[in-house]
């Protein structure tokens, strides 16, 4: 498996546990960056993710920043990237099996570390269940047009 992983300034920490957490477990991890705590724009850390996840350079994509939010309103503007905004494990379970998010964003200063490795052990091992849910994601897709 192979995961881009991208942050501003204020998710840089838990950024990078969460790319040792990801290596640790012998998954492959592009780092888009930002690289510091200098203070940043998460657009531009979002757009190379989310790019990276559409062009399938990567199985899934995650995203960080203060709250989450940013980054998921700007992953959301690139053609084909389903970002979920999941706070916790069972906002993640949900974002596979019936959404089937392809990038997991996560909250720095809202999330702990352990919080965030089991959020993320969630997302990437859940399926996406199908069914009605196809429907409704292809639904979103006819938005895309
Ligand atoms: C940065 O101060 C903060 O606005 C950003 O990390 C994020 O929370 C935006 O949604």
């Amino acid at each position: 498996m192979k995961i881009a992983i991208g942050s501003d300034h204020a998710a840089y920490a838990l950024k990078e546990h969460v790319k040792f957490y990801l290596e640790s477990k012998g998954i492959k991890v592009l780092d888009k960056g930002t690289y510091s705590e200098e203070s940043v724009d998460y657009p531009i850390f979002a757009k190379k993710v989310a790019d990276d996840v559409v062009k399938e350079k990567v199985d899934y994509g995650i995203l960080l920043c203060g709250t989450g939010l940013g980054m998921s309103i700007s992953a959301n503007k690139v053609r084909g990237a389903y970002a979920a905004l999941c706070l916790y494990p069972t906002m993640a379970k949900y974002a596979r099996h019936h959404n089937n998010a392809n990038i997991l964003v996560m909250a720095g200063r809202l999330m702990g570390p352990t919080l965030a490795e089991e959020t993320v052990d969630v997302f990437l091992s859940t399926p996406f269940e199908g069914g009605r849910h196809t429907r409704r994601i292809d639904e979103i897709k006819e938005m895309e047009n």
